[in-house]
């Protein structure tokens, strides 16, 4: 691993009005939103639109960036790489310092599909983040996450093969995204029983009409194990900015990416996503007659609120919606116990309670 880089830095770190928070039990400090790429950047955005959007992101606090190696096909990780790699023109415009950045990337869905090109076997963990690493232009990520579960390999073939990437120096931490509580709980009983390094952060979707896995099922393991999240889609792809109140509107991402949305196109005409609209309205008035805001950004703030939130992941195919998110920062405080109840009204999803039998309720989901 190497952070010395040869080309100067013209582009000092200004982390501007922007919070930090550790990433779970780690003691790296993550920005309180993030930036990620996916079906943007290196999908429908390439090249300066991707260069001129991470600018705005860097410039206004976002030092931290994600991505994937099955993120349009690898194209995302190459796209960033204008940005991040020393060789790449990008750094030469841009200069920034790789100490100042985040990056995140994560493995299972390799770019090609032989049999050993996807999923979490020792062979594709190792070969994926040297390919990963390759196409960023980079000598170590920050933190590699294991993109989903794979059923069909041992846990300590998992847990030994994130630490092999780590000892490598290719990644400095490690985390999961979209596994199960079970399945998180067995990748610490393992780490711990080997005296290896556990995950850190789960890489979960966090937002108003997603709440069940990340507010309670995960419960236990923020209180366990300290684990952090870095969420995503916390504005559901944009229904919760209210453009999709009246209709899909033109080059908004329902409307690019309408085939391999199909599923969520679905949910949006059935009487669930139609009741989910008539929330995003309720909630766009409270934004704007108790708060002034818009419906983003109190959907963002509400999710960063959240102590368990390490990072909120943002997505965006323009600068502007990087700018207009980030106000979200001023609308954390904002967020009274009152003006959360009032929320709570409107959603009316929050997740059950875990039972009491009888005793009295120490906190909602066994957290202290
Ligand atoms: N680990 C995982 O399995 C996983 C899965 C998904 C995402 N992620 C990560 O999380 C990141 C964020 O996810 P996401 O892109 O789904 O987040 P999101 O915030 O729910 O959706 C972002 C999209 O909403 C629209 N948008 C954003 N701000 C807007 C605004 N102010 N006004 C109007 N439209 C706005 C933009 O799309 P249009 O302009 O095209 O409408 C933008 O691309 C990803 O890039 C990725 O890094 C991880």
């Amino acid at each position: 691993m190497s952070v010395l880089q040869s080309w100067p830095v013209e582009r000092e770190f200004d982390p501007k009005n922007m919070p930090f928070r550790r990433l779970g039990p780690s003691g790296l400090r993550v920005p309180v939103f993030s930036l990620g790429g996916w079906l943007t950047l290196g999908g429908t955005i390439k090249g300066d639109p991707v260069k001129e959007i991470m600018k705005v992101a860097f410039e206004n606090g976002i030092n931290m960036f994600d991505t994937a190696e099955a993120y349009a096909g690898g194209k995302s990780e190459e796209e960033m790489r204008l940005i991040l790699n020393y060789r790449g023109r990008v750094i030469r415009e841009l200069g920034l310092r790789r100490t100042d950045l985040v990056i995140t990337t994560k493995i299972f869905w390799g770019p090609r599909h032989g049999p050993n090109d996807q999923g979490l076997s020792r062979k594709h963990i190792i070969e994926g983040t040297q390919e990963s690493l390759a196409r960023l232009g980079l000598d170590y990520v920050d933190v590699i996450f294991a993109h989903r579960h794979d059923q069909n390999v041992s846990m300590e073939e998992i847990v030994r093969a994130f630490n092999y990437v780590i000892e490598k120096g290719w990644a400095l931490y490690w985390g999961t995204s979209e596994w199960t509580a079970r399945e998180i709980e067995e990748a610490h009983h393992v780490a711990n029983k080997l005296n290896l390094i556990a995950p850190v952060a789960e890489q979960c979707k966090h937002h108003m009409f997603h709440r069940d896995r990340p507010e309670k099922e995960y419960g236990p393991l923020y209180k366990k194990y300290h684990m952090g999240t870095t969420t995503w889609s916390s504005l559901a792809g944009g229904l919760l900015t209210g453009k999709y109140n009246d209709g899909i509107p033109k080059d908004s991402r329902f409307d690019t990416h309408s085939n391999f949305l199909k599923e969520d196109l679905k949910r949006y005409e059935s009487p669930e996503g139609k009741e989910q609209i008539r929330k995003v309205k309720e909630l766009t008035k409270l934004a704007e007659e108790k708060l002034s805001t818009s419906v983003a950004t109190l959907a963002l703030a509400w999710v960063a609120k959240n102590t368990n939130t390490s990072t909120v992941i943002l997505g965006a195919t323009k600068p502007e919606q990087i700018l207009e998110n980030l106000k979200a920062i001023d609308v954390i405080p904002k967020l009274t116990p009152e003006i959360m109840r009032e929320i709570e009204e409107i959603l009316a999803n929050a997740p059950d309670a875990a039972p009491t039998f009888g005793r009295p309720l120490l906190d909602r989901f066994g957290r202290v």
